[in-house]
């Protein structure tokens, strides 16, 4: 079970203009695949698909429209004959799936429920789906493989991330379906060229977003939750993942799908290092030499300690790893927040 020759393949990239699906583009033209994005644009504008196109100088299909919309979604894969479906859309933040779970139930598990139906119906095989190590929730087990169990959420987001696999592996028992669901750690950073990365909405919650508005002066100072925790220096760890090295694991996992027989598989993308989040800021400073504002707070609740991923099913079956270090990440992320303040 090894990812063999690259085909070139229609992919529909559901969510395409978000942060990861933009920069998953990206990787999907030039790798060589013909792409058509659908996204309902809640998180994001129709402008990014002009800087996708600025970076591949190479035109793919956009329709605007919602996952969720069964029969919207059907006409647009009976227009473009898919072979595969990459499935982004959905809503990602974590405190806000705490104070509307129905939403994010609502939106997560239809929009995944919606791809499934219109695979049937148009006898798509191939699949590749969003998945998270908040699956793995509190864990002590770092790295982690993919045969840790999965426990109960520490929020519905997460929640619809285990619902999500769990369709998925009834789905793929009863079909002829090659599916592969990616957990990621944290993915951070933004493309090398500063046309496309992650759009801020409102207060940023994960760590990266947070630490390139202060330095922007958009936010006063930085918080570091905690520093108490039984780590190196008492902060808590995790798997920082470059947002182009996890696009180019979606090319690979689709390749998989369209070149193996399985079911359902499931891998972890990270770089398989963990970083504590003082190494985070230290590695900003160091690397845009520059000096950040912060302080040391209360833990934030739901916080796991420590988490990073044992890489190496990725690497043997999809013949994938991560390439690029903090320097990139801090760069990129720091180059996409000058051009966007
Ligand atoms: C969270 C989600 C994860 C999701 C990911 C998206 C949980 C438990 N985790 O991961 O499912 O996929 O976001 O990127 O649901 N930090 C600070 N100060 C800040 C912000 C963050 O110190 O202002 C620290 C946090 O305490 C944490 C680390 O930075 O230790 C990373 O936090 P964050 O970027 O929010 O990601 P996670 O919570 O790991």
């Amino acid at each position: 079970m090894r990812a063999t020759a690259i085909l070139m393949s229609t992919i529909l990239v559901t969510g395409g203009l978000g942060y990861i699906g933009s920069h998953t583009v990206v990787e999907l033209q030039a790798a060589g695949h013909h792409v058509v994005v659908v996204d309902n644009l809640s998180n994001t504008n129709a402008e990014v698909a002009d800087r996708i196109n600025t970076i591949t100088n190479t035109p793919f299909a956009f329709h605007k429209l919602d996952v969720c919309d069964t029969e919207a979604l059907a006409q647009v894969i009976q227009q473009h004959e898919v072979d595969g479906i990459i499935h982004f859309a959905a809503y990602k933040a974590v405190g806000e799936s705490v104070e509307q779970p129905i939403k994010y139930y609502q939106n997560n598990i239809n929009g995944l429920i919606s791809v499934q139906d219109c695979m049937k119906r148009f006898d798509i095989k191939n699949l590749v789906f969003s998945s998270s190590c908040t699956v793995y929730g509190d864990t002590k087990e770092s790295p982690i493989t993919e045969d840790q169990p999965i426990v109960q959420a520490i929020s519905p987001y997460g929640t619809t991330k285990i619902i999500g696999e769990q369709l998925l592996a009834d789905f793929a028992q009863v079909t002829d379906t090659r599916i592969v669901s990616l957990r990621y750690f944290n993915p951070v950073g933004a493309h090398k060229t500063a046309l496309i990365g992650e759009l801020p909405l409102g207060v940023p919650n994960n760590l990266v977003p947070y630490i390139t508005q202060t330095a922007a002066g958009i936010r006063k100072k930085l918080t570091i939750f905690g520093r108490d925790y039984n780590t190196p220096d008492g902060t808590n760890i995790r798997d920082f993942i470059h947002v182009v090295d996890l696009a180019k694991a979606h090319v690979k996992a689709i390749d998989f799908c369209e070149t193996n027989t399985f079911g359902l598989e499931v891998f972890n993308i990270g770089t398989g290092v963990g970083h504590s989040v003082l190494e985070v800021v230290n590695a900003f400073e160091l690397h845009n030499k520059l000096q950040l504002n912060y302080d040391f707070g209360d833990r934030r609740a739901g916080d796991v300690e420590q988490i990073w991923a044992d890489t190496s099913k990725a690497k043997s079956v999809l013949g994938w790893e991560s390439e690029l270090g903090l320097e990139e990440m801090m760069q990129s992320a720091w180059n996409w927040q000058k051009q966007l303040s």
